[in-house]
């Protein structure tokens, strides 16, 4: 195939290893510390993580394969790459441009909690949230979210931060940005998890996390379980598709795609291991979503020897992860606007910074300015989240899935797949193709119905 005219001089990840940092970059982020844990342990333990394993082998590692190959082939973005792949029918295109709004919605409610953590770094190291009582712990909260000026102002330093690495560049910005930041983020990950295992309600902590509990495993909990291995691995929405064309043509992309989901897997369940012993050991409740992170973590640390210590250590942890994940979405319109309208990386990079800042407001305002405020029950916060885990990724993957498995075609996929008849061998390609063409679309698509109970 003939490489595209306008991306000859095209910035691109240099070595494998800078490939791997930026792809686990973007797989670990906030999801698997605010998320990963906290739905495990809410929704039967093992019984949770065997159906999130399931649904990742079926449906978000084939998806992550697929769009990583993609992108590699066409070296385009999100929208780009199905136009050069599929020339003859542009509507494929769509799927790049439904990744294109998933990234700003993600990003709407990723950048707030981002900011959450960026600002807990300096409020912990101060010592203004730190306290064994949860009451005070849960108001210093509770004031933060409810300040409308604070709230826009640590999102937009956010968006600040992940914006100019962005505008750094592909190899200068994300490649060396991320191969620094997450070899850090396991060395502390390690150092938490230890420590807390040391404490006397380990077990009671891990038994939360790995008890299995199959009664809790309904419908809604295996959409759940599903969108969140397309939430964790980043994909159904573009943003392997662009990491993918800056891969090597001599990049095995399944082991690559292996690797980054077996590294995101443990980075979860290191998570999981480093705070529900912790919680129980004082006597806390396991609780989903922001308050574990910023009411209860503050108030179980600070209870430790060297505690404010690690506080700043978890969520500096918290910045890390969450910045390697903010990069590969905020690449997505990036380098959409870069490659298609020929607008240089600034000028890119400004205009989604500020076209984020407004969107992001709506949720960053959705606990004070905008509480009232509710579309289908939800506030915006929530909303941006349900729709982009629960229906815009595997509805994206879905497609991506049907685009691979019965448009692109098998001759496709072997030359995509086999870096030019070198690298891959040939089981792993029929194995790959089978799954891809029958087995997740129809377990995207089931899950999909039974989860949003239409049939
Ligand atoms: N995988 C990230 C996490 O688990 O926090 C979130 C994410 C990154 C979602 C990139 C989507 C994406 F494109």
């Amino acid at each position: 195939m003939e490489t595209p005219k306008a991306v000859k001089a095209r910035d691109s990840f240099t070595t494998g290893l800078g490939v791997i940092a930026a792809t686990l970059g973007s797989a670990v982020g906030l999801g698997n510390i605010w998320k990963f844990p906290a739905l495990t342990g809410l929704n039967g333990g093992a019984a949770f993580i065997v159906v999130y394993l399931l649904s990742t082998l079926m449906a978000g590692l084939p998806v992550m394969i697929a769009e990583l190959m993609l992108g590699r082939r066409s070296k385009s973005d999100a929208l780009t790459t199905f136009r050069v792949l599929h020339p003859e029918r542009e509507s494929w295109s769509l799927i790049g441009a439904a990744g294109v709004l998933s990234a700003f919605l993600i990003l709407a409610f990723y950048t707030e909690v981002a900011g959450w953590v960026f600002a807990y770094i300096f409020k912990a190291a101060s010592g203004s949230i730190l306290s064994a009582d949860p009451k005070v712990t849960s108001a210093a909260f509770a004031k933060l979210i409810a300040d409308p000026v604070q709230s826009v102002f640590w999102q937009c330093v956010v968006i600040a931060f992940v914006g100019a690495i962005i505008v750094m560049g592909v190899s200068k910005g994300i490649e060396k940005t991320t191969k620094r930041l997450m070899p850090v983020l396991f060395l502390i990950l390690v150092m938490i998890g230890v420590r807390s295992l040391m404490l006397p309600g380990a077990a009671q902590g891990l038994d939360f996390l790995f008890r299995p509990d199959f009664s809790k495993v309904t419908g809604a909990v295996v959409l759940t379980a599903m969108g969140l291995a397309f939430f964790k691995l980043s994909v159904g929405m573009g943003t392997m598709i662009t990491y993918g064309s800056y891969f090597r043509n001599d990049q095995n992309v399944p082991m690559t795609a292996l690797r980054v989901m077996l590294a995101d897997l443990t980075v979860s369940i290191l998570a999981g291991v480093a705070i529900f012993p912790a919680v129980f050991t004082f006597g806390f409740k396991p609780e989903a979503g922001p308050s574990l992170l910023f009411i209860t973590i503050p108030a179980v640390f600070s209870q430790m020897p060297f505690g404010n210590v690690f506080v700043v250590l978890f969520f500096v942890l918290g910045a890390i992860a969450s910045t390697g994940a903010m990069l590969s979405i905020m690449e997505v319109p990036v380098a959409y606007l870069h490659q298609r309208f020929g607008v240089s990386r600034f000028n890119a990079t400004a205009a989604t910074g500020i076209l984020l800042a407004l969107i992001g407001s709506t949720a960053a305002l959705s606990n004070s300015v905008l509480a009232e405020f509710k579309l289908f029950g939800m506030t915006m916060f929530d909303l941006y989240d349900f729709l982009t885990s629960n229906l815009l990724m595997p509805v994206g993957g879905l497609f991506i899935c049907i685009f691979v498995g019965w448009v692109w075609g098998e001759k496709q996929v072997r030359a995509a797949l086999s870096n030019d008849g070198q690298l891959q061998n040939g089981a792993v390609i029929r194995i790959f193709f089978f799954i891809v063409r029958y087995v997740a679309p129809v377990t995207i698509g089931v899950i999909l119905l039974r989860g949003l109970k239409i049939i």
